[in-house]
């Protein structure tokens, strides 16, 4: 039998977005913060390259707005845009008042100041990071700090599975309850309730069949959100990352383009650079170009990867600035200061997501969302490097300040039902997950990977279809499970990114379809509904 946990707010993620807003509200109420792991199963501990803010003399917000919207190719919310850089330098100070610490470099006057490194679409250096292992850094310091924190209840290893709403009577409005949520360490059905929900987690990029995320990434908390009632926006612009490791003993590692940013070359195979073809940024031109020029040599030469080379810097210089690069690729026989690092895109960042105000707050009362699950408008139609930490950050301050408001207003208690497993049973074939998550993944990166077609995307949602049903009656009928409730999951958002690009009837960004290579005067969102 399940427990009941009663909190003031519900923080699902301990990513940036859920931690920042963990310790921002915890000087005001009894906040709890669920992982599916431990707390540093998340996206953020595996982020490299860094935080984009201005920090430098030389820099403008104007003109990290212009690199944004840039990127964005026409598709950005200019306002959220604005909101975010203007409020960036003061969520890295907080950052550095948390303990984070940041690289440094001693400048020619003596002073010390934080190292800014280069990543693709940025016209200075603006990128804050502590060497190669910025998302390590961040993690520790605020798990250290919510650890520490009495107002803050962790729970680990706990999977939410679906929000509880109800209508409050004489409104048709929405409004959270809690969530139920799977213990995996007991295997019950737990529920908590709170009065303000926040999800926080993550991206769905385990949609696909290769990619930089660890496994947590399964959309879980933009599929619960659908499920709720919350429309979605531009969920077709799935970000390829253009340089993850290409070796069989480690497909998820991910080569940070600060690699490029400070100086390292894409090769073909007999060596030769190719990325001025493609656009005169080379190198470090925004992600899309890059990973689709990738893949378009890849196929012209029939070949199973391209090279990443910073061997012509100096070894210490490599070996400083890219310790955890340098260290992963040597255990595997790849000495990155003497030879080119073979490289293949991979899926990588949700820029889609629930649509969100500037304080996070969803179609559903009391239900916000931050970080990868959210659309703030920021991203357009290709996130700029680095912009992603930014907005978990900016964001989950905003909403927090916008919680605390909303804490003093009094609450009407309404009745939680307990989850029923009356009617199923236990599993008794399982192979029916495991099959479902490979195929998905497998059609979703060959039929709506970085090319695609109206004929591959039919074919996808004509397969999205039939593993729905097959999962909505495995659902009914058995017990839930971790890998159930992923699939699930999984599947859903599948359907919503294929649904989206096939409302899409131009290229743009990280969505280009040989039907309509063309980008279209007018720029507009694809927003679903439930
Ligand atoms: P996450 O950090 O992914 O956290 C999600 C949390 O939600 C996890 O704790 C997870 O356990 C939890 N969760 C998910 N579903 C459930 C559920 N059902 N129940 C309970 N808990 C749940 N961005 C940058 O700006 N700069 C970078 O240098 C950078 N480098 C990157 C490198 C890599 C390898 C990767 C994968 C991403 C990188 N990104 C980078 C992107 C960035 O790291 C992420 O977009 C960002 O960390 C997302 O933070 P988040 O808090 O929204 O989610
Ligand atoms: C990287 O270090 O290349 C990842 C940066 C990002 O995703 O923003």
């Amino acid at each position: 039998m399940g427990q009941l946990v009663e909190h003031d707010i519900l923080v699902i993620g301990s990513g940036a977005a859920g931690l920042t807003t963990a310790l921002h509200l915890a000087p005001h109420a009894k906040v709890a913060v669920l992982s599916k792991g431990s707390l540093t199963a998340a996206n953020t501990y595996y982020a490299q390259g860094g935080v984009a803010a201005v920090l430098d003399k030389g820099d403008s917000v104007e003109a990290h707005i212009a690199d944004t919207l840039n990127a964005g190719a026409g598709l950005c919310h200019e306002d959220a845009v604005r909101f975010t850089v203007e409020n960036g330098p003061s969520a890295i100070h907080w950052l550095v008042d948390q303990g984070v610490g940041f690289t440094t470099e001693m400048l020619p006057d003596g002073q010390e100041d934080f190292h800014l490194t280069k990543e693709g679409g940025h016209s200075h250096r603006r990128v804050i990071h502590a060497a190669d292992a910025t998302g390590f850094a961040i993690s520790n310091a605020l798990i250290d700090q919510v650890c520490q924190h009495p107002n803050v209840d962790i729970y680990e290893s706990r999977v939410a599975i679906d929000l509880v709403t109800a209508k409050k009577r004489g409104s048709s409005d929405n409004q959270v309850l809690g969530a139920y949520v799977l213990n995996k360490e007991t295997g019950n059905i737990d529920t908590h309730r709170a009065r303000f929900v926040v999800l926080a987690s993550g991206g769905a990029s385990k949609t696909y069949l290769y990619t930089s995320n660890p496994d947590v990434a399964t959309g879980d908390g933009i599929a619960m959100a659908w499920r709720a009632g919350c429309p979605v926006a531009n969920m077709e612009f799935n970000q390829f990352h253009p340089t993850c490791l290409y070796h069989p003993d480690a497909r998820s590692f991910l080569i940070t383009e600060a690699v490029r940013g400070e100086g390292g070359y894409l090769r073909l195979p007999n060596g030769e650079r190719f990325m001025h073809h493609f656009d005169e940024r080379a190198e470090l031109a925004p992600r899309d170009i890059v990973a689709r020029a990738i893949d378009h040599e890849m196929k012209r030469l029939g070949v199973d990867c391209l090279y990443l080379d910073i061997s012509h810097k100096p070894a210490e210089f490599i070996q400083s600035h890219f310790p955890t690069v340098y260290e992963k690729c040597l255990s595997l026989g790849i000495d990155i200061t003497k030879e080119a690092i073979p490289i293949v895109p991979a899926a990588h960042y949700t820029c889609g997501g629930v649509i969100t105000n500037k304080s996070g707050e969803t179609a559903v009362k009391g239900l916000y969302c931050i970080g990868e699950t959210a659309f703030t408008g920021l991203h357009g139609a290709n996130r700029m490097a680095s912009n992603s930490l930014l907005e978990c950050l900016v964001y989950a301050i905003s909403a927090s300040k916008t919680i605390g408001e909303r804490l003093t207003h009094s609450h009407p208690k309404i009745d939680i039902p307990q989850w029923d497993e009356s009617q199923v049973t236990d599993s008794d074939e399982d192979v029916v997950i495991s099959h479902n998550w490979d195929e998905l993944r497998r059609f979703m990166w060959d039929y709506v990977g970085i090319v695609r077609t109206d004929k591959r995307l039919a074919r996808a949602l004509h397969r999205v279809e039939l593993l729905q049903r097959e999962i909505s009656e495995y659902y009914s009928n058995y017990k839930v499970s971790n890998d159930l409730i992923e699939l699930r999951n999984l599947v859903l958002v599948g359907e919503l990114i294929i649904r989206s690009a096939q409302q899409r009837k131009e290229s743009r960004g990280l969505h280009f379809t040989l039907d309509y290579p063309d980008q279209l005067l007018e720029a507009k969102d694809t927003v679903l509904a439930p």
